[in-house]
């Protein structure tokens, strides 16, 4: 996480990645019931066991997925593979009962504790950032529409390179990471940049696995939120831009039609409109 000016590498962004998880994130593997250890590790294996034998896979495959995943976790990849292949599955699975706004991926990239905006104002960035201005108003309210002032939207998202500050090297640390706070009638008002495509890191195993496998390692633009109010379920979503062409074929299976914004020309950048509707939790 030092600020030096090497061009960005996967050993980088996935060493911060894997230091930040293991930081943040329960790990309660101690509170999981034997039983259902048991049974989805089991049909994890079954799952594994049937291609093998649909396949015929060979020892020479077997040894190159072994020497693969050695070097996934070597390289500290293993947020970036779980996060890009596996999370849109679990998310769906979490987020499947809410009546309120539409989730998404939060992707290995985010940090708790950017620094507080109020409820409009500047996401931290560079002097002569790069990038369009976007200027962003929205309103949280409750599934019964009330409004939930003091509701937090958290929103942290890549440069106009692709680039995560705390992740990528030489990029100040709060760079396009804020914390906004709903006013009284749970509006904010946001301005920052608009992001560009981000491609994920090419030099490291999950890139050797993208390009043994003929894929692309493509994610469209998007803004990360992470709203939240006293008593709702925390909203973790994406917003994405009209156009760009990984909308349909995010590596990351990421994209719902509910998170697009419809971004307009203003000024000398451009506004857009996006409100958040958070489900209470449940009595
Ligand atoms: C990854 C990066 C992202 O910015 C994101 O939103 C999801 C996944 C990744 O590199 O794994
Ligand atoms: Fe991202």
């Amino acid at each position: 996480m030092t600020a030096t000016n090497h061009v960005p590498t996967a050993a980088d962004s996935g060493a911060s990645a894997t230091e930040r998880f293991k930081a943040d994130k329960p790990t309660g593997v101690a509170n999981t019931p034997k039983e259902r250890v048991d049974l989805l590790a089991r049909e994890m294996l079954d799952a594994m066991h049937a291609t093998i034998r649909r396949h015929n896979v060979t020892y020479d495959e077997f040894n190159a997925l072994k020497a693969w995943l050695i070097g996934v976790g070597e390289a500290g990849e293993w947020p970036l593979f779980l996060d890009v292949w596996v999370e849109h599955v679990v998310e769906q699975v979490a987020t499947e009962h809410r009546q309120g706004n539409k989730g998404t991926i939060e992707g290995p990239y985010y940090v708790p504790g950017a620094p507080e905006q109020g409820d409009r104002g500047v996401v931290p960035m560079r002097e002569n950032e790069p990038g369009t201005l976007l200027t962003w108003t929205g309103r949280v309210t409750s599934v019964d529409g009330r409004a939930l002032a003091g509701a937090q939207v958290e929103l942290w998202h890549a440069d106009a390179d692709g680039l995560y500050s705390q992740f990528a090297p030489g990029i100040p640390e709060w760079n396009l990471r804020g914390t906004f706070t709903a006013g009284a009638d749970g509006r904010f008002e946001i301005r920052t940049i608009r992001p560009a495509p981000y491609q994920i890191p090419t030099d490291g195993p999950c890139g050797k696995l993208i390009a043994a496998a003929g894929w692309h390692a493509w994610r469209p633009a998007h803004l990360h939120v992470k709203v939240s109010a006293p008593g709702h379920e925390l909203l973790t979503a994406q917003l994405y831009f009209p156009g760009d062409e990984h909308n349909e074929d995010d590596i990351a299976s990421a994209v719902k039609p509910e998170l697009m914004l419809a971004p307009e020309p203003a000024g000398d950048g451009e506004i857009v409109g996006y409100d958040f509707v958070l489900d209470p939790v449940p009595a």
